[in-house]
């Protein structure tokens, strides 16, 4: 039963990231005024007018939490705050502590909430690829697509602590006080996509290690020179960001009883990084793109697959990206950056 009182609300963490953009923008075009944005750095303005209210503040603050749970009903959570793979490997006692407290904060609100309501709260999670870690560069091109289950030995905090969400939502799903006299109906609905390198036209990511794919292309459009920190053969799958936001609507979407996984492999396509240096500079002919690999983060994107394999996203939920590799650079990327900084 719902109260009334509290205002009803889809909560968003992290909304000043890259994901955060993406999807806030999808939400409001869709017409979901009820958006409440949480984030630890001041939210850009052209967001803010697309939310319905917004919090600066660390989601590890207990008192935001009490006030987030005590002024609104929150049917969904999108739980986007994290530090990312390399942020993390340089302060990684406080990436556990935003990435792996920060959502057992979150599962908690969604529990007390979804006893306010008498229905299980939404929780939609990033994942990554970076939960995967393979052993050597000759494993990774033998492997080829990994399946959800395969691989599961991350060597990164990053991908640690994504890999033990992933368990603590599940746990959370279904099996949370399993021992108790008056077991309880399932309080949270965890549902996780492990997503692939993404790629937007309109905003740069901070401190991930598949970042180069956009640093590349977004320095290039700027006319600035760049030097790629990981060799020209390396591979990953890549996903243009309106198409990662479709995913997460759709799987946040899809009936429960459709869903065979809480965990969801997606991919799109997967250039190597002398490919996407090819490709942009067919669209910025005069751009400076130097390969300097950086032998230590090099390791960790060689420890990432060089493909995934998503079969089970599209049976459940209908995963069908619409950009391929050349529609996600000719019609998205490209156009959209070049208005973006005004080039031509
Ligand atoms: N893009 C992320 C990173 O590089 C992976 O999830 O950290």
């Amino acid at each position: 039963m719902s109260d009334h009182i509290r205002t009803p609300a889809t909560l968003i963490t992290g909304a000043n990231g890259e994901m955060g953009h993406g999807l806030i923008e999808r939400l409001a075009k869709e017409g979901n005024q009820n958006v409440i944005a949480i984030d630890v750095r001041p939210v850009d303005d052209e967001i803010k007018a697309k939310c319905g209210a917004i919090l600066v503040g660390d989601i590890l603050d207990a008192r935001l939490m009490e006030r987030l749970a005590s002024e609104y009903e929150i049917h969904t959570i999108y739980h986007l705050a994290a530090l990312l793979s390399t942020r993390a490997e340089f302060m990684p006692e406080a990436a556990h502590r935003v990435n792996v407290e920060g959502t057992m904060y979150l599962l908690k609100l969604a529990i007390e909430q979804s006893r306010w309501q008498g229905a299980p709260v939404k929780f939609l999670f990033p994942s990554s690829i970076a939960v995967y870690g393979l052993p050597s560069l000759e494993v990774k091109r033998k492997t080829g697509k990994v399946k959800e289950h395969e691989w599961n030995q991350p060597v990164t905090m990053y991908g640690c602590n994504k890999l033990y969400c992933e368990h603590l939502g599940r746990y959370y799903t279904k099996h949370y006080r399993q021992l108790a006299a008056d077991a309880e109906k399932a309080g949270v609905d965890f549902r996780a996509i492990r997503f692939p390198g993404l790629i937007s036209a309109v905003t740069v990511p901070s401190g991930g290690t598949s970042d180069y794919a956009p640093e590349m292309l977004h320095a290039a459009a700027q006319g600035k020179s760049y030097a790629c920190f990981v060799r020209q053969d390396v591979r990953i799958p890549l996903m243009a960001m309106p198409d990662a936001i479709t995913a997460l609507l759709a799987l946040q979407d899809a009936p429960r009883e459709d869903l065979s996984h809480s965990v969801y492999n997606i991919g799109s396509f997967n250039p190597s990084a002398g490919e996407i240096r090819a490709i942009v500079l067919r669209a910025f002919p005069d751009a400076d793109i130097q390969f300097s690999p950086d032998d230590k983060r090099q390791a960790i994107v060689d420890s990432w697959p060089e493909d995934v394999d998503d079969s089970a996203a599209r049976a459940d939920w209908g995963l069908a990206p619409a950009y391929d590799e050349r529609r996600a650079f000719e019609e998205y990327l490209i156009p959209v950056i070049r208005k973006r900084y005004h080039t031509h």
